[in-house]
């Protein structure tokens, strides 16, 4: 039973659950470092799960955070994003990446939530404007 560290919805604690079972599917062979995430979009009920997908190329490497989302995407076209779960083996939190961000940017308003946990359950909850308080969009103005 996963012990979360802050008070949070059922639907949150499901999509812990959603995350780390996406987190058992990472094909990690070259970091060992297996990393979950899940997504939902506002007004969709489902819960997308993805996980880390690695490359011998190294680059062409695949995070989890990306993953929910174009499984998201692929299911269901272009919606905003209601929240965010990761989850890593770390002790401490585990953020998201820079690239991750301006890919999720483009699919959300910038005060979604993002729960960060580990395997032992959430460990804080924080707004994606924290991570990424701009991002580039500049191509619209055009
Ligand atoms: N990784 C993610 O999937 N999400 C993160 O938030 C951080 C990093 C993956 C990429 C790579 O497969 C492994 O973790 C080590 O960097």
């Amino acid at each position: 039973m996963a012990k979360h560290h802050i008070e949070v919805s059922a639907l949150v604690e499901k999509s812990y659950d959603v995350a780390k079972k996406a987190q058992s599917h990472t094909h990690s062979p070259y970091s060992n470092f297996p990393v979950g995430a899940c997504i939902k979009f506002i007004g969709d009920d489902q819960l997308y799960g993805g996980c880390n997908v690695e490359n011998a190329s190294y680059g062409a490497t695949i995070c989890a955070e990306r993953t929910a989302l174009v499984s998201a995407v692929a299911a269901k076209g272009k919606q905003n994003i209601e929240f965010l779960t990761v989850i890593a083996n770390t002790k401490g939190a585990t953020y998201p990446c820079a690239l991750c961000l301006q890919v999720l940017a483009e699919f959300c308003d910038k005060d979604f939530p993002v729960y960060i946990a580990n395997a032992e359950g959430i460990l804080k909850q924080m707004s994606f404007r924290d991570f990424l308080p701009h991002s580039f969009d500049s191509l619209y103005d055009i």
